[in-house]
């Protein structure tokens, strides 16, 4: 039987909620994933260490052998002293959402001028900055783009701050990633390099496949996956896998965020192979995002076998990407 094994993934990207739920997309992750970077849109937000390290435990107690890397949110008001405690207690990076750009950002940041002392601070530090670059009052398809002068007026005011601009979605940002200085980089999805609009609401609406950033038409699709599959090298895997409960998805009032990490690699790999591009697939999962955050690569590996896997209907109470769904890959038993 064909297999193919990579250097174990990171998944530089993701949200695993917190309560009951979270050991079980904790767990999954670990399946496909050596480390996650966490995101910080949990109620209350991470935002200070000592919540943030409690997070941290909690995942990886839960997952053992999975490294959460952490992340904090963004708020206005923060004391810029902050930064320094936060690299001290191991944050990768500090999170900026656009207020009410998506899924608990309501508390986010209306302008960065807003938050430019800590903004500051981060550069000093040598703190990465990740950005849900969406413009929240833009028209849908176009708040992506709409974001991109504030971008450019950070990358203008903070020339040496790392930035990685998260789950791009369409052409004009991948156009955009090629104008910025080589300390700027982006993460891509499974979901955004897989579907477009016609999938989410072509047909009958498709719940699951609605998050923030939106998919988007076909030549964004076909933008992003020219790019990873040529092996752009300031482009790295981030799932934003984002579940959320089957009833609030599939109810009168659907929140943004797909969840994808448990079909993510098989996915790819069929994307990949389909784009004669297999072996390009370790750098974008193992190799690029890690070293654009300075971590060693995983030691490990992961090992994926030619055998069809029908993906589960429902985990930890959320329906994943591709739920029912027959793929030609799957993740084998380690
Ligand atoms: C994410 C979530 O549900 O937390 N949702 C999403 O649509 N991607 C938040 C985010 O990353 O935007
Ligand atoms: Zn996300």
């Amino acid at each position: 039987m064909k297999t193919l094994t990579l250097r174990k993934p990171d998944d530089l990207h993701l949200h695993l909620r917190q309560g009951d739920v979270m050991g079980e997309y904790a767990r999954e992750s670990a399946r496909s994933f050596a480390r996650g970077l966490v995101m910080p849109n949990t109620l209350p937000p991470v935002c200070d260490p000592a919540g943030m390290l409690k997070y941290k435990k909690e995942i990886e107690k839960e997952a053992p052998g999975f490294e959460a890397l952490m992340a904090f949110k963004l708020l206005p008001g923060m004391d810029p002293g902050i930064v320094a405690e936060m690299k001290k207690a191991g944050a990768l990076i500090g999170k900026l959402y656009p207020a009410g750009a998506t899924t608990n950002a309501e508390d986010g940041i209306s302008s960065y001028r807003q938050i430019r002392d800590v903004l500051a601070a981060m550069e000093e530090e040598g703190m990465v900055l990740s950005i849900h670059g969406e413009h929240p009052e833009a028209p849908v398809l176009e708040r992506e783009i709409s974001y991109l002068k504030e971008l450019k007026d950070i990358i203008r005011d903070f020339p040496k701050l790392k930035i990685v601009l998260e789950h791009l979605s369409c052409s004009e940002s991948i156009a955009f990633l090629e104008s910025c200085p080589g300390h700027v980089a982006g993460t891509v999805t499974t979901h955004h390099l897989l579907y477009t609009l016609d999938d989410l609401m072509g047909g009958a609406l498709k719940p699951h496949l609605f998050c923030k950033p939106v998919v988007k038409r076909e030549e964004d699709r076909k933008a992003l996956v020219d790019a990873v599959c040529s092996g752009h090298p300031r482009l790295f895997y981030g799932s934003d896998s984002a579940p959320h409960p089957r009833a609030s998805k599939e109810g009168g009032s659907c929140g943004a965020g797909a969840f994808t990490s448990p079909a993510a690699l098989p996915l790819l790999a069929e994307l990949f192979e389909k784009e004669g591009a297999l072996d390009r697939l370790e750098d974008f999962v193992s190799r690029i995002g890690a070293e654009f955050y300075g971590l060693p690569l995983n030691s490990g590996t992961l090992t994926l076998k030619k055998e069809n896997w029908t993906v589960p209907g429902e985990i930890g109470g959320a329906v994943p990407l591709a739920a029912g769904e027959t793929l030609s890959w799957r993740v084998a038993e380690s």
